[in-house]
């Protein structure tokens, strides 16, 4: 499935899956509409969905203290709230990768499928909305990178690749392109500290209030522009820079932790370049392997105590066959 293709209509039960996401350049920044580029990486969630009585997720009652996404993520399908929605996943929780969008994303061309079919823009545009309202702040980066696959600009202009779509609320709208895949493997590696999105979104958003806040943007978008003109003309060297740079901005802004500086000098010996990724303050890193230490880089980030994960671009959300015992 590629993302010009919309999501064909399928008969319950209907399975889908959805990739996690790895922020390369321009986290928090985006939220103000400045340059970003993600990536979606081989790690997905992958839903059931059958019909029920009630509305179930893994066999319990909806919570929405427990899952804020999945009432909405019904209701904005328009479907009848009675499923019994089974979620297995490999991205940990609160970890910077992605999972509640890759869960939104999911579920949505699950449901989708199951309501006669939807266009993918508009199953980008319903899953913005779906995480927006849950989280009350932030950009459609995660949920969009998720339904889309590969990599990602937001913001980044036509330079950047052909357009996908455009995603937004209300006044705010991001432009969505496709940019090409240079080709290489990265490692992300989980601190294994929980933290919140909102909240840090939050801090970010105060920190740019201040007088040198414009200033600070525009860094942040220099530095996106640049990493993503690396990436895609294929300058590894160039990209290690600009990962270094944007996580010095980062950390400036208040979003590091001293196990993220820990984690990042225990790769950097055999990495071009390390930052935080995702909303910081906990949660993971990415790394781009210096060529060939690739494994070396691994066994690094696993001694300094972090979960890694060697990552590659992921398709986006994709319709599966169910389990035969769904
Ligand atoms: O940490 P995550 O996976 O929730 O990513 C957050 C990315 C931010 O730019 C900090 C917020 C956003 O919505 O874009």
């Amino acid at each position: 499935m590629t993302e010009q293709e919309a999501v064909p209509a399928r008969p319950l039960p209907v399975s889908a899956r959805a990739p996690g996401k790895c922020i390369l350049f321009g986290e928090h920044a985006v939220v103000r509409g400045s340059p970003e580029l993600v990536l979606a990486v081989d790690l997905h969630t992958q839903v059931v969905v059958s019909p029920a009585d009630a509305l179930r997720l893994n066999g319990e009652p909806a919570d929405p203290d427990r899952n804020p996404y999945l009432g909405p993520a019904v209701a904005a399908a328009g479907a009848e709230s009675r499923f019994d929605v089974r979620a297995v996943s490999r991205l940990p929780r609160a970890a910077g990768l992605g999972s509640s969008a890759a869960f939104v994303a999911a579920l949505s061309t699950a449901l989708g499928a199951a309501g006669g079919g939807i266009a993918r823009p508009a199953l980008a545009q319903r899953c913005f909305e779906i995480e927006r309202a849950a989280q009350g702040v932030g950009s459609p980066g995660d949920t969009t990178t998720s339904v889309a696959g590969g990599y990602v600009t937001l913001n980044a202009g036509p330079a950047s690749g052909p357009l996908l779509w455009t995603v937004g609320a209300g006044s705010e709208r991001w432009e969505v392109r496709r940019a090409v895949d240079p080709g290489w493997d990265w490692v992300v590696a989980y601190s294994g500290i929980r933290r919140s999105t909102a909240e840090a979104v939050r801090a970010v958003s105060a920190r740019l209030e201040r007088p040198d806040g414009p200033a600070l943007l525009e860094q942040f978008a220099s530095v996106a522009r640049a990493g993503i003109v690396a990436v895609t003309s294929g300058d590894r060297e160039e990209v290690g820079r600009q990962l270094s740079r944007n996580h010095a901005l980062l950390r400036e802004v208040g979003v590091s932790h001293p196990r993220l500086e820990a984690l990042i000098e225990a790769a950097l010996p055999a990495a071009l370049g390390a930052k935080l990724t995702g909303a910081g303050r906990g949660g993971s890193i990415v790394a781009l392997p210096r060529p060939g230490r690739e494994v070396e880089l691994v066994r690094r980030l696993a001694r300094a105590g972090a979960v890694p994960f060697p990552v590659g671009p992921a398709s986006g959300a994709e319709l599966v066959e169910p389990p035969r015992s769904a």
